[in-house]
């Protein structure tokens, strides 16, 4: 059985044949998923379906592409929401300096206050960060007693050794898949197995032989499949230690 880390099942992208979708998730053995939220409407209907879904959880949070959302009054909103049972984490959360339509002081300050509440309610957090590595581990630096995944893992292997050695995980999408991927295969080739997760990101970033395509979580067996190759072992192997990972993580069995 496979776990998707990290999916926006709830957008709007899904609409038209979500149960569909469902039909097609279970069918390719993916027993859980974590659906993650991007700002607070997105993260309100998270937790929606994580009520509707027993195999469904959920973590709330504003990412960095609507940091200018983030102030004391939402801050105070979302630590009612995450007293919720289905909410599982706080994210996803972070830095994104590639478009970089809000500016870097705004989106450190969205990610600051964030992680404040992760340390508070010793949840842990699903970090966004793309183009933006010195940055984020800065503030990561701050909150030494805060862990998570890092998602969709785009760093080096340098970063990677340090995040793991702090506590941290590292997700894995179908980049992994994709012939270019040179980085994210080398760091995919050494995490160890008890800090791995596999995920789709999905509606985005799916894997080959569906690139460019809309995404759902019955190809998150691609993900695991890919790493197997790299890593000597069966796709069952992966599934079985990224499931395992990923209820440990968010403590979903408590
Ligand atoms: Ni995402």
């Amino acid at each position: 059985m496979f776990f998707d880390s990290h999916t926006h099942l709830n957008d709007p992208c899904f609409d038209e044949d979500r149960e569909a979708v469902i039909e097609k998730i279970k069918a390719a053995q993916v027993s859980g998923m974590l659906n993650i939220g991007c700002c607070h409407a997105s993260s309100v209907d998270c937790i929606a379906m994580a009520e509707t879904y027993d195999w469904v959880w959920a973590a709330i949070g504003t990412h960095p592409d609507t940091a200018d959302e983030v102030d004391e009054a939402l801050i105070e909103v979302y630590r009612g929401l995450c007293s919720h049972p289905r909410v599982k984490a706080i994210g996803e959360i972070g830095l994104d300096y590639h478009y970089e339509t809000i500016p870097r002081e705004i989106q450190k300050r969205a990610f600051r206050l964030q992680m404040e509440l992760a340390k508070e309610l010793n949840m842990p957090v699903v970090i966004h960060e793309r183009e933006a590595h010195g940055d984020a581990m800065e503030i990561l630096y701050d909150f030494p007693t805060v862990t998570g995944v890092f998602h969709c893992y785009s760093g080096s292997l340098e970063m990677a050794k340090e995040l793991v050695r702090r506590g941290w995980s590292i997700g894995f999408t179908g980049v992994v898949t994709f012939k270019n991927a040179r980085k994210a295969v080398e760091v995919a080739s050494w995490v160890p197995l008890d800090r791995m997760l596999i995920e789709t990101d999905c509606p985005f970033m799916a894997p080959e032989p569906h690139r460019g395509k809309r995404n759902d979580p019955s190809y998150v067996p691609l993900v695991a499949q890919r790493i197997a190759e790299l890593r000597g072992l069966t796709a069952e192997q992966v599934a079985a230690a990224t499931t395992q990972n990923a209820h440990a993580l968010f403590r979903l069995d408590e």
